[in-house]
């Protein structure tokens, strides 16, 4: 086709290669800047991140420490937010200097239970046929603001705090904060053992004998195991009249349950992805070990082109994880359990 027939063709040429040569050299001056940004940015995101969430590391051998580890979740959350197709994103949150291990260990401990055995068999929902395609109890004004359990392994209180939150609201018109606290210190005889995990189940058991529970302000939280303050104890702000199970493997009853009141469930958080999510709908990756305990307390269908449907999920780690503290889960997946186990042991107190 004589594409270099002529001089005109030619001196194109010349330019063309003065371009690619010009062009290559721009690029590894910027290719070269980017690696040395990302280096200097790294520490400088280190350093604001630091004061942002005012961490203090007791030595500089620590602060090395945490420094490697806070790049190596930067890297990780940076790729994943570039190049996955994922509809959720993460965040570098409170937990950005934590391994996956430590964060597992050190938060959730959920205790799955070894057998159903103990599971109750009514289920006051079961003929629950008019369901809205979304609901939020939030707007209906059953959920306290979101609590932090800081480094307390006591997810369970959290959650069956919540769930007792939302049904004292809906049976007596009140939206009264309660105590975890005071299940940390005094829910100690059976399986629930404070910071050291817990079943929400258990936490309701203790409720029902104990005729009630007192208030956030009267028994406030701490975030470490305490005596029991008898005084506090026999302080009643709210009371349940017991709890049932939502049956195990079935987003459909779940969906009933969670239609009528906030409910407590269980899920595995154990996953990288978990530790750092911070918006959308998160899809997983996770498994079914429960290890955490979190409230449901409500559902709805995303505004993306495929519509995900969701569960709306309120977690006890503060208002800077996830959307303001809640995660919206997938619902309706194709395993019984629900993503992370969401449908496997949920449960809600009874008025
Ligand atoms: C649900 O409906 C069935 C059939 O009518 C009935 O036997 C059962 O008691 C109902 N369950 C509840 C919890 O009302």
């Amino acid at each position: 086709m004589g594409l270099l027939s002529n001089n005109h063709n030619k001196s194109q040429l010349i330019c063309f290669a003065i371009i690619v040569v010009l062009g290559a050299w721009a690029y590894d001056e910027a290719s070269a800047r980017t690696l040395e940004d990302r280096a200097v940015s790294m520490y400088d995101r280190y350093r604001a991140w630091k004061g942002h969430h005012g961490r203090v590391y007791k030595d500089i051998n620590e602060e090395k420490k945490r420094f490697e580890i806070f790049k190596r979740n930067v890297a990780r959350i940076d790729d994943f937010n570039w190049a996955s197709n994922k509809p959720y994103k993460l965040g570098v949150n409170q937990f950005a200097d934590l391994t996956n291990e430590e964060f597992g260990a050190s938060r959730n401990r959920y205790k799955a239970h070894v057998c159903d055995s103990t599971r109750t068999a009514s289920f006051r929902y079961e003929n629950v046929t008019a369901l809205p395609s979304s609901l939020d109890w939030r707007k209906l004004g059953a959920v306290t603001p979101v609590k932090d359990q800081g480094d307390c392994g006591c997810c369970w209180a959290f959650s069956a705090v919540a769930a007792m939150e939302g049904i004292t609201k809906l049976s007596t018109g009140k939206l009264i904060s309660l105590s975890e606290q005071e299940l940390v210190d005094c829910d100690t005889k059976g399986e629930d053992q404070g910071c050291n995990g817990g079943l929400m189940d258990d936490a309701f058991k203790f409720i029902q004998a104990n005729q009630g529970l007192n208030t956030e302000a009267g028994y406030p939280y701490k975030g470490v195991d305490g005596t029991c303050n008898a005084k506090g104890e026999t302080t009643h702000a709210a009371k349940i009249s017991g709890h049932e199970d939502v049956p195990a493997n079935s987003e459909k009853d779940l969906l009933k349950a969670v239609s009528k009141q906030p409910v407590s469930v269980a899920i595995d958080a154990s996953g990288f992805d978990f530790q750092f999510y911070s918006s959308g709908v998160f899809t997983g990756s996770c498994g079914t070990s429960l290890d955490h305990g979190v409230t449901a307390v409500g559902y709805g269908v995303d505004d993306d082109e495929v519509g995900t449907k969701f569960w709306l999920v309120k977690n006890s780690w503060g208002d800077q994880w996830g959307e303001q503290g809640y995660i919206r889960m997938q619902r309706d997946v194709e395993a019984t359990q629900g993503l992370c186990g969401i449908a496997m042991e949920a449960s809600y107190p009874t008025a």
